[in-house]
C-alpha cells in the first residue's frame, strides 16, 4: 500500500517505478481510499497499541494506492526494499529513506508475511481484480 500523505505528495509514480524495478510484478492494483472501520480492520494487530488511534486517523484521512506484488521471497525482499519502520533508521536507497515523512507517515505498508499478504490482498481485491 502506498500510505495517504505519500500519494498526496505525488510520490506514487516514483514509488512504482522502484517496486517494479526491484523485480516486483503487479498483480492487481487500486486507488481507494480506506473508511475509519476498514483502517482499523486492517491495523486490527495493533488495537492495544498507544499510537492505534492515531494510526486510523492517518490511513483514513486520504486516498491510497493498494497492490498486490509478485516476486519469489515477495514478502522479505519487499520488506527490505521499503526499508525501516522509522525512516530515521531505513537504509539508503529504501522507499521509506527516500519517501517516508516520519515513523508515523512512513509512505508505504508491507504484509508481513505470506499469510497476512493473503488476507490483505483480499480484503482489497476480488478474484476477478488479479491477473
Ligand atoms: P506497516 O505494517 O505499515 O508495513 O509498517 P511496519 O510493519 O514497518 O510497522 P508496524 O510495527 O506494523 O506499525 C504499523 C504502522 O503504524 C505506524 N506506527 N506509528 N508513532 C509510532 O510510534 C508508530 N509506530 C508505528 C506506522 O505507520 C507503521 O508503519
Ligand atoms: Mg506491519
Amino acid at each position: 500500500m502506498i500510505k495517504p500523505e505519500a500519494v498526496a505528495a505525488g510520490h506514487s509514480g516514483k514509488i512504482i517505478d522502484l517496486i517494479l524495478s526491484n523485480g516486483f510484478t503487479i498483480v492487481a492494483l487500486k486507488y481507494t481510499r480506506l473508511s475509519h472501520e476498514e483502517a482499523g480492520t486492517f491495523y486490527a494487530v495493533h488495537k492495544e497499541r498507544p499510537f492505534y488511534g492515531e494510526l486510523v486517523e492517518y490511513m483514513a484521512g486520504g486516498p491510497i494506492i493498494a497492490a498486490i506484488l509478485e516476486k519469489s521471497n515477495a514478502v522479505e525482499d519487499f520488506r527490505k526494499l521499503i526499508g525501516a519502520t522509522d525512516p530515521a533508521d531505513a537504509a539508503e536507497g529504501t522507499i521509506r529513506k527516500q519517501f517516508a515523512e516520519s515513523k508515523a507517515k512512513n509512505a508505504v505498508h508491507g504484509s508481513d508475511s505470506d499469510e497476512n499478504a493473503s488476507i490483505e490482498g483480499a480484503f482489497f481485491f476480488s478474484t476477478r481484480e488479479q491477473h
